[in-house]
């Protein structure tokens, strides 16, 4: 007997506000062609002015609370994946934890860029599994449009908002790939990419800063380091692709997507692909994505996930999941 990390719900919120590629064609030299060709992407969400990353993480919040029956005060931890919290402190996890009026328990924020989700999921697998939580929401939530450089065509078409959330429940399993629940988790990063994917301001600068990246140096590592971390999870399990459900991977660009699906033998019907809806969410893609799939009937329980993320860092991992 041993104990795994079962997703007992999910839920996610969106911002109500959709904006299709064609709203920055009269803005900068772009066209909706160019945007969907190079990277999927055909619309996105914005937040509205004064609606923030922890508003939105607690709605779907409480999506996920729904889904699983359960009261706020049932979970004794929160884990949100942002790097764009409301505020430089307290953290994003204990608004969400006031705005569900949960008294008890404890929250903190995980920041790991776009990979942030995979790296809260993998901390939330430790903490249930250590016996200091038994349940716990862990929750990817960006407002990525308030750190765009709206004059540069080469990141600001790519980036959404939104938030997603899985409630986490400590349960008995059997020990074998056949348990519900997280089965293994594989995380990497390397600082020493920093300059290809960053925010050029922070507290010590005493400004916000906007979004910088070289695109094409990203997609490089993007494509080799996903499918190689996705690959090793399954390893560590005696698993590969043909095990596989469904890949849930970060919602970054369909040519990157795609190609790991490639890489792992995977046919795309057998991927969940939301970035032509919601653009690059960030930490929040995965869950968004996770939520969409759950919603659109395609992924049901007892699936085999293989979800896998990389981004600012550059930092990257992989996590597999019985749903
Ligand atoms: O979530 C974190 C991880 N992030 C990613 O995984 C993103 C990885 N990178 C990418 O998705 C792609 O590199 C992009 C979608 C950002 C760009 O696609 P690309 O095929 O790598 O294009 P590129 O940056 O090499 O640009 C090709 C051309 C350039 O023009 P020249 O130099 O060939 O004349 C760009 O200036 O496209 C131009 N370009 C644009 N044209 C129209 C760049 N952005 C735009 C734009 N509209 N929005």
């Amino acid at each position: 007997m041993t104990r795994r990390a079962m997703v007992r719900g999910v839920g996610h919120y969106l911002p109500e506000r959709v904006v299709p590629n064609a709203w920055f064609e009269d803005k900068i030299d772009t066209s909706d062609a160019w945007i969907k060709s190079r990277s999927g992407i055909e619309r996105r969400h914005f937040a509205a002015e004064g609606e923030t990353t922890s508003q939105m993480a607690a709605k779907a919040c409480r999506a996920a609370l729904a889904m699983a029956g359960l009261a706020p005060d049932d979970v004794d931890a929160i884990i949100v994946a942002t790097s764009t919290a409301d505020l430089t402190f307290p953290s994003a996890a204990t608004m969400v934890q006031a705005e569900l009026g949960m008294t008890r328990g404890f929250a903190f924020d995980v920041q790991a860029v776009c990979a942030g989700f995979v790296f809260a999921l993998s901390q939330a697998n430790a903490l249930i599994l250590s016996g200091q939580a038994e349940r716990a929401l862990v929750i990817g939530a960006e407002t990525f449009s308030r750190i765009m450089d709206w004059e540069d065509r080469g990141t600001c078409v790519l980036f959404g908002d939104g938030a997603g959330a899985l409630l986490l429940e400590d349960t008995e399993a059997v020990g074998t790939n056949d348990d519900r629940g997280i089965l293994t988790t594989d995380l990497h990063s390397d600082g020493r990419h920093r300059d290809i994917l960053y925010v050029d301001g922070g507290v010590s600068t005493q400004t916000t800063g906007v979004l910088r990246m070289q695109g094409k140096e990203v997609f490089r590592h993007a494509v080799e380091k996903l499918a190689a971390t996705a690959h090793a999870s399954l390893e560590k399990l005696g698993l590969n692709g043909d095990d596989v459900d469904w890949m849930v991977p970060h919602q970054a660009n369909l040519r990157i997507i795609k190609s790991t699906a490639q890489k792992m033998g995977l046919p795309m019907d057998r991927v969940i692909v939301t970035v032509q809806d919601h653009g690059n969410t960030s930490a929040a893609s995965i869950p968004l994505a996770l939520s969409t799939g759950v919603a659109n009937g395609q992924i049901k329980q007892g699936d085999l996930i293989v979800t896998e993320a990389i981004g600012g860092g550059l930092a990257w991992g992989s996590v597999v999941l019985r749903w």
